[in-house]
């Protein structure tokens, strides 16, 4: 069987010099199945064997696995010529846990013997997935449903999340419009509710009468509630008022750092002391809260990430996320930005782990993206109990998610989640808000699909 692929798919963090192979970064794999269980895969001339101990029963099947050990073949070449080791070591994609699952019993074999994932990554899977306990055996017909608000009060630098500056578009009235008609069309459709999450964006830019037409459409809400409000500079009494007045259950206030220099640096807009004010005038509610850092800022040392774990920890939110800075095409930072020395963000995120972890928190949900650096992960920490449902759901995608407004992904499990359909609405508001009738016809067929 060949294969093609390209190998900025497979490691974006090392294209240039995984480029030793392929010019180009085109790559076609030659793979060569024999009965005495090791099989011979050709990459661009090279040839590695590996112990096939599997049997393929579909050709779906067989073409997976040849992609695995493709990626691994390369993966151990390329280390082998660098000197280098990854933590996640051959593996790729999005959902490290989801993949475990999938493996079954031998989950920690296939990840660590075969893909190389290192011991602490390990661990970290075995955590989350211990976490996730609770939440994995669920009613059928299960859903959650996500409400989009792709606005902001100005751009942060490194962020490369589609949302414009509230104060510099005028269709910010319609755009709830067609938000309200779709999350009434939204309703009938809604099965066993387990959580709501209005996301951004920063959902808090909107006037608070617009806010406040969302909150009513979605009415009262007997699960997990959670709104991104994010941005301290844009928490007010009157805005946690409506919140809770609304039944909403969690709320984020988003640090990403507890230095005023990077934060000015990256157009926050807001400064350390916002952050503190905003969360204590938040703690007067009953709120739980989350918290956002990330790791890898520009201009960050460890100290400074450090600094930013433990003010954090001091802080005490029921949630803190460890996201490592992904600089992807299209953000303003990738031209400005060079990346830390050699190993320096392994060493936040390890920090980040064992502070945590020896501070009462655990980890409970992770998902890897592109362009990371160090080709890390983002992590989830709750305190005991206080995991958020939603998060699980759709990392480990089991449960049906409908999802409303510009850009928002719609997600439909059949066979039990062996196979999901998606539905993907118009990326541009204005274009989402022209066509919201037909948005709302495909959500409906997506839905009433068997
Ligand atoms: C959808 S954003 C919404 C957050 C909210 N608007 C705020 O700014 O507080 C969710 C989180 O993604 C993270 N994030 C955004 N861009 C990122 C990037 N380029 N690399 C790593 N994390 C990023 C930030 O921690 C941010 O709080
Ligand atoms: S980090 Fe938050 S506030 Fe900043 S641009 Fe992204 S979504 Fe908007």
């Amino acid at each position: 069987m060949i294969i093609k692929t390209n190998l900025e798919w497979l490691y974006p963090e090392l294209l240039e010099e995984a480029k030793f192979f392929s010019g180009t970064g085109d790559i076609e794999i030659n793979h060569t199945h024999s009965s005495n269980f090791v099989d011979e895969i050709d990459i661009c001339g090279k040839k590695y064997n590996y112990t096939n101990y599997r049997d393929f029963s579909t050709l779906l099947e067989e073409k997976r696995y040849i992609k695995r050990f493709a990626k691994l073949a390369l993966y151990n070449a390329m280390s082998d010529y660098l000197g280098q080791n990854l933590p996640w070591g051959a593996l790729t994609g999005i959902r490290p846990v989801k993949f475990a699952y999938g493996e079954g019993e031998r989950w920690r074999k296939e990840m660590g013997d075969v893909m190389r994932v290192s011991p602490k990554k390990l661990d970290m899977v075995a955590a989350i997935m211990e976490q996730q306990k609770p939440f994995t055996d669920i009613a059928e017909n299960s859903c959650d449903l996500f409400i989009g608000i792709p606005f902001c009060p100005s751009r942060c630098l490194y962020c490369s999340f589609m949302s414009s500056e509230i104060g510099k578009c005028d269709n910010a009235n319609e755009y709830v419009d067609a938000l309200v008609k779709e999350i009434n069309a939204s309703k009938p459709l809604i099965g066993n509710l387990r959580s709501v999450y209005i996301g951004g964006g920063t959902p808090i830019s909107l006037p608070i009468s617009q806010l406040s037409r969302i909150l009513e459409t979605v009415g009262d809400v007997n699960c997990e509630y959670t709104v991104e409000a994010g941005r301290p500079d844009c928490i007010t009494d009157d805005v946690l008022k409506l919140l809770s007045d609304h039944g909403v259950t969690r709320i984020c206030v988003n640090p990403q750092t507890f230095k005023d220099d990077t934060l000015e640096l990256l157009g926050r807009k807001h400064t350390v002391k916002e952050i503190y004010d905003k969360y204590y005038l938040a703690r007067k509610y009953s709120f739980d809260i989350n918290m956002d850092l990330i790791a890898g800022l520009p201009e960050e040392s460890f100290d400074d990430f450090k600094n930013s774990i433990n003010a954090a920890i001091d802080l005490s939110p029921e949630n803190l996320t460890v996201h490592t800075l992904s600089l992807k095409a299209g953000s303003r930072l990738k031209e400005m930005v060079d990346r830390l020395p050699e190993g320096q963000i392994d060493k936040m995120i390890d920090y980040s782990y064992d502070r945590l972890t020896e501070s009462g928190y655990f980890p409970y949900y992770m998902y890897r993206q592109k362009y990371m650096a160090g080709n890390l992960e983002n992590t989830g920490y709750t305190k005991a109990g206080k995991a958020c449902v939603y998060n699980v759901d759709v990392m480990e995608e089991i449960a049906d998610n409908l999802a409303c407004g510009a850009n928002a992904v719609s997600k439909k499990l059949f066979s039990g989640g062996e196979r999901i359909e998606r539905y993907g609405a118009p990326k541009d508001i204005s274009t989402y808000i022209s066509k919201i009738d037909k948005v709302i016809e495909e959500k409906n067929k997506l839905f009433s699909s068997k």
